[in-house]
């Protein structure tokens, strides 16, 4: 395993209020309480105050709303703090949402990361206000492209074919932050992560859309035949992952993360459906607080409803872990029955996390997308 090549202490977390970000910034008080964590957050229709509440309390902790496009801001936080490490989430994340209207992911995902770069450069390689220094930018596996079943998955040496709009702003971002590397020296490093899963994920991504629908006896839509596979990982063993790149990653590298679970979605919506019937047998009390839901009766899955594909979807993603795992030590720490049983378990207690992010723009984007209005 590589030897320990940086020492965070004083972190600055972009779009910390997201799914991944959020889970990242608990897990980091949890495990380095002695740190600072600063969340900056545009609070976007993805970004939830709420999702930091357990550690708000926290003397490490601060929270800073503003967009990462506002280069004083960031600069006069950085300085502030005397951040030396950045941990970059912020982003537009949802592929459909990039199908419908791109310029958003262009603007935040390539701007974005564009304008922190710049700030990275200016504190800490011209005004070196501190030491040592990290910019760890958060990627995805969708920069690769598609596979077909035969493919090998993909590793860090896969040429990059980005399908969506979503995944080509993603690319432009990882290229932008390998040039900062290569030109100014600044100290990089990238991760690749497949599909994630988990608490505070946002209900327009699959899982939660799905789980929440069921509840409430609402249409599980499933793009085309259901045959494309995800590799699924637990959101906190993305978060290990990336504790792994920031202490053990050398500058300038990329590592792949992912669970090795490969699923189709018609799967998935299935084992959901069957999970949730399972547990309704054996709580009662969930008939009583969703008597609509068809999982009383174990008749979940006639809520299945084919739908139109999504322009472009692409076939196949799968992630070859082994550089994380040879060079990082990293390993996923959760199974994906436990996984599931637990963010199942954590929707069904976070009832109000839920409840107060369906708002107004959560219901119209359910109409645009699927005809039909939310769970509520
Ligand atoms: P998310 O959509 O749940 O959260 C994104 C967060 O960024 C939100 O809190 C939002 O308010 C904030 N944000 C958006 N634009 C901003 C801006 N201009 N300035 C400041 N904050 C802004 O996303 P996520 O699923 O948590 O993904 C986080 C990162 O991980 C993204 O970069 C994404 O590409 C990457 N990623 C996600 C997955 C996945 O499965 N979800 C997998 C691999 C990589
Ligand atoms: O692979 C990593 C990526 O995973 C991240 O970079 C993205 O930010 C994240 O959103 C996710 O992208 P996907 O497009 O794979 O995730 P999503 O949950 O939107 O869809 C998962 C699969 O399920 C995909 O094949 C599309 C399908 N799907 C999705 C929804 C929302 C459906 O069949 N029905 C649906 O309603």
């Amino acid at each position: 395993m590589n030897p320990i090549n940086h020492h965070p202490q004083r972190l600055l977390v972009t779009g910390g209020a997201g799914f991944i970000g959020a889970n990242f910034a608990h897990y980091w008080l949890h495990h380095h309480p002695e740190q600072r964590v600063v969340v900056l957050d545009a609070l976007t229709y993805a970004g939830n105050r709420s999702s930091l509440d357990g550690i708000s309390d926290h003397p490490g902790f601060r929270f800073v709303h503003g967009d990462i496009n506002h280069a004083d801001l960031v600069e006069e936080v950085m300085r502030e703090e005397r951040i030396d490490t950045l941990v970059h989430f912020a982003a537009e994340s949802h592929v459909d949402r990039s199908i419908l209207g791109p310029d958003a992911f262009l603007q935040t995902n390539i701007l974005g990361t564009h304008s922190l770069l710049k700030v990275a450069r200016r504190l800490w390689l011209e005004q070196r206000i501190t030491e040592h220094h990290r910019f760890h930018h958060v990627s995805t596996d969708e920069v690769y492209g598609s596979l077909t079943a035969d493919d090998p998955p993909f590793s860090e040496t896969t040429a990059y074919a980005p399908n969506s709009p979503y995944s080509a702003s993603k690319a432009a971002s990882d290229h932008l932050v390998r040039a900062y590397h290569h030109t100014y020296g600044l100290q990089v490093t990238t991760s690749n992560c497949s599909n994630n899963y988990g608490p505070y994920q946002f209900p327009e991504k699959l899982i939660p859309l799905v789980l929440l629908n069921i509840l409430y006896a609402k249409p599980l839509p499933i793009y085309g035949d259901g045959s494309n596979i995800r590799d699924w990982l637990y959101v906190d063993d993305h978060v290990r992952g990336i504790e792994r790149c920031i202490y053990r990653g050398s500058s300038g590298e990329v590592y792949n993360i992912g669970g090795e679970n490969e699923w189709n979605n018609r799967d998935i919506v299935h084992l959901l459906c069957d999970e949730l019937t399972a547990l309704f047998a054996a709580e009662p009390t969930l008939a009583e607080r969703f008597p609509d839901s068809p999982a009383r009766s174990g008749e979940a899955r006639e809520l299945i409803r084919y739908v139109k594909d999504r322009p472009g979807h692409d076939q196949r993603y799968a992630i070859d872990a082994r550089k994380s795992r040879e060079v990082l030590g990293y390993a996923p720490a959760e199974s994906f029955a436990s996984g599931l049983r637990r963010t199942i378990r954590w929707y069904l207690d976070h009832e109000v996390w839920w409840q107060a992010v369906m708002d107004g723009s959560y219901q119209q984007w359910m109409a645009t997308q699927y005809g039909v209005a939310a769970s509520s």
